[in-house]
């Protein structure tokens, strides 16, 4: 056999003249994105890893079998029921986000190995397709045998197929992302900014807060993940190099608008998990730290090098860091029977850890949770809808999520008017995101509109157990039903 040296790049790097198709035929802008090229732009594309086929066949199955044996080993019922139950809430919000958003990168994946620009982003990509398959699959099996714990984890297959609130604005998401977007658009906003960004924070700093919970099975299992996502995520700045030399604004726009996007998601996500969901024992660092070293500080270099600037909002950015996640929990909370996971009342002492993390937004956040907390001691246990919302909440035009910008004292929400309807935005950039590209947002539409509309009940119980299809049985509660030692409810 041929040592690899000697025929890798022969393989990789196969492309050649087309004789008998125009290259703009075989590679439509429409699918292959812009700056359309010729070819001899992307000649020299290439990525450290460089895995053959055979390499990573056996890299993956390998890969599979230390986490099959750590699932013998510590994933069965037992190994759940001694974790804290309140960690069992992120891997319900995990489970359902996560498994099957990876099964729509497949196909954003296969879109660029197949109209990538150069042979070797293609083969890369094609792993990457076959990466998502597999990041696909291990969360839906481990996590399907806690189905027997716990309805809730139903939703980890069930959540992309409702018309749940935070599935609409997950989908309106990871469609545009994954499917919708031509092969350099995913490349910048899938490989670079939402991989190369943010998955660190879920897939290395999450998994770390795992081990010191206790659970095992998680941390190696998404810790198996990242090792794909670190691999196809060259993707991104390999791509991006080539548009920043082409064309850089346009470089720049699709980094603003992707990094917007994927913070709110990644502050929902991992911000719940770090700051709420992970027992206070178990916490190392907040979410605001873990994304000051892994976001801002390695994102912010890595556009430093590639002569980007950092988005126009950042400031807005680095502001909402002390409060968006908190805005969006305690909303959450007060709507608790919306989702499919529980909340948990911050104690005394998990809102004292808050309020040193957080010293310059805590104590404003604070009085909400007071305000929670005397509304349980005035409920009887159980009671879930006697500290409940009950009218249904506005909604983001662009991110489809609750209107939770700025702080509880100065809501960011800004609206625009266009063609007769008014559009709602929880804040400027997903206002600016909209108004750069209006037809690809307009018509869609928010829970409130399919309200109005009649084809969603404004009940909010006929919503949730209607539309969004929850039951009593699945649908988030109070975690302690409101019996909190610490609460010292009055006997009565
Ligand atoms: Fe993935
Ligand atoms: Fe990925
Ligand atoms: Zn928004």
């Amino acid at each position: 056999m041929l040592p690899r040296q000697e025929w890798l790049d022969e393989a990789r790097k196969l492309d050649w003249e087309l004789s008998y198709v125009r290259p703009e035929d075989a590679f439509p802008a429409v699918q292959s994105g812009r700056p359309w090229l010729e070819h001899g732009a992307w000649k020299h594309w290439d990525e450290p890893f460089r895995t053959t086929f055979g390499e990573y066949v056996g890299n993956q199955s390998a890969k599979d079998e230390a986490v099959f044996a750590v699932r013998e080993a510590l994933g069965r019922l037992r190994d759940y029921r001694r974790l804290d139950p309140v960690w069992l809430n992120a891997l319900k919000l995990h489970g359902a986000t996560l498994p099957l958003a990876e099964f729509a990168a497949v196909v954003g994946n296969l879109r660029a190995a197949r109209f990538g620009r150069d042979s070797a982003w293609r083969l890369t990509a094609t792993f990457g397709a076959l990466d998502e398959f597999r990041h696909t699959q291990i969360p839906l099996v481990l996590l399907h045998e806690l189905v027997k714990l716990d309805p809730q984890f139903d939703w980890v297959h069930r959540f992309y197929h409702s018309n749940n609130w935070v599935a609409i604005a997950a989908r309106h998401l990871f469609d545009e992302l994954l499917l919708a977007s031509d092969a350099i658009e995913f490349a910048i906003a899938t490989n670079f900014v939402f991989e190369t960004g943010f998955t660190n924070l879920q897939f290395v700093g999450l998994s770390a807060l795992a081990r010191e919970v206790g659970d095992k099975c998680f941390e190696r299992m998404v810790a198996s993940i990242q090792t794909d996502e670190a691999r196809h995520a060259q993707i991104g700045r390999q791509v991006l190099e080539v548009v920043v030399r082409e064309d850089p604004g346009y470089a720049q726009h699709l980094v603003d608008k992707w990094f917007w996007r994927s913070w709110l998601v990644f502050a929902i996500v991992t911000g719940f998990s770090m700051d709420y969901f992970t027992p206070l024992e178990a916490r190392r660092a907040s979410f605001k730290e873990f994304m000051r070293e892994w976001v801002v500080d390695q994102f912010g270099r890595s556009l430093a090098d590639l002569g980007l600037s950092k988005p126009w909002y950042w400031d807005t950015f680095i502001e909402s860091l002390d409060w968006y996640h908190h805005m969006v929990y305690a909303s959450a909370y007060t709507y608790r029977s919306t989702v499919w996971f529980d909340f948990v009342v911050p104690s005394p002492e998990d809102r004292a850890w808050l309020r040193a993390k957080y010293p310059r937004s805590w104590p404003d956040l604070d009085p909400v949770w007071e305000r929670i907390v005397e509304r349980w001691r005035a409920a009887d246990v159980g009671n879930d809808f006697a500290v409940h919302g009950t009218a249904i909440v506005a909604f983001c035009d662009l991110c489809q999520l609750v209107l939770c910008g700025g702080t509880p004292k100065r809501n960011t929400a800004t609206s625009l008017e266009r063609a007769g309807r008014r559009y709602i935005f929880c804040s400027e950039p997903c206002r600016r995101i909209f108004e750069q590209e209006p037809e690809r947002y307009a018509s869609h539409e928010c829970l409130v509109e399919r309200v109005l509309a009649g084809r969603a009940p404004a009940n909010l119980i006929a919503l949730v157990q209607r539309y969004f299809g929850l039951t009593q049985e699945d649908w988030g509660k109070d975690i302690a039903r409101g019996n909190y030692a610490w609460l010292h409810r009055q006997a009565r």
